[in-house]
């Protein structure tokens, strides 16, 4: 027997065909994503994390002379979040990236460590993250949840038998 898994992702050509919100929250990750700290890889993210009470909260990447110390923004963000807004829930992540060294024409998607970190309060909550991303320029894609693009993820139900 095979098992296939599939999801569908939503693709637009302009931010103009995003509902407002969503155009707003990948604006406010561009603004994020110009305030990042990538002196190394001179590779810019911002996100920027809609939650149920209609705040946002930014992050973007931070970068350490040695290397692995440092963090993505999708982490800075969600995590900023869950310190702070403990009981609210993440709705959206907007994500932006750029190069200081060539045009980004393509949405980079999250890191896997990101997706895992992400998926962690989706499960939480019980109920979808929606993620848009974007790079410089070019097509902007959104996915429904955070399960669709981190499919057989690990999760707390592994931990206990119960
Ligand atoms: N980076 C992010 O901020 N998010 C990702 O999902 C992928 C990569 C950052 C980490 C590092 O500062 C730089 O981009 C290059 O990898």
């Amino acid at each position: 027997m095979k098992k296939k898994i599939a999801f569908e992702l939503s693709v637009f050509e302009t931010e103009k065909e995003l509902a407002k919100e969503e155009a707003n929250l990948l604006q406010m990750a561009v603004t994020a994503r110009n305030k990042a700290y990538a002196p190394y890889s001179r590779f810019q993210v911002g996100a920027a994390i809609l939650l149920g009470n209609g705040e946002i909260v930014l992050g973007n990447n931070q970068e350490n002379s040695s290397y692995p110390s440092g963090l993505c923004a999708e982490r800075v963000a969600i995590f900023y979040a869950g310190a702070n807004y403990p009981n609210q829930i993440i709705k959206s992540i907007a994500i932006s990236a750029t190069s200081l060294e060539h045009e980004v024409k393509e949405p980079a998607g999250p890191c896997g460590n990101c997706r895992q970190a992400i998926a962690e309060y989706e499960y939480k909550q019980k109920s979808p993250i929606s993620v848009i991303m974007r790079g410089e320029s070019g097509q902007i894609f959104k996915c429904s949840a955070i399960a669709d693009i981190l499919p057989l993820a690990f999760n707390n139900s592994f931990l206990s038998d119960s």
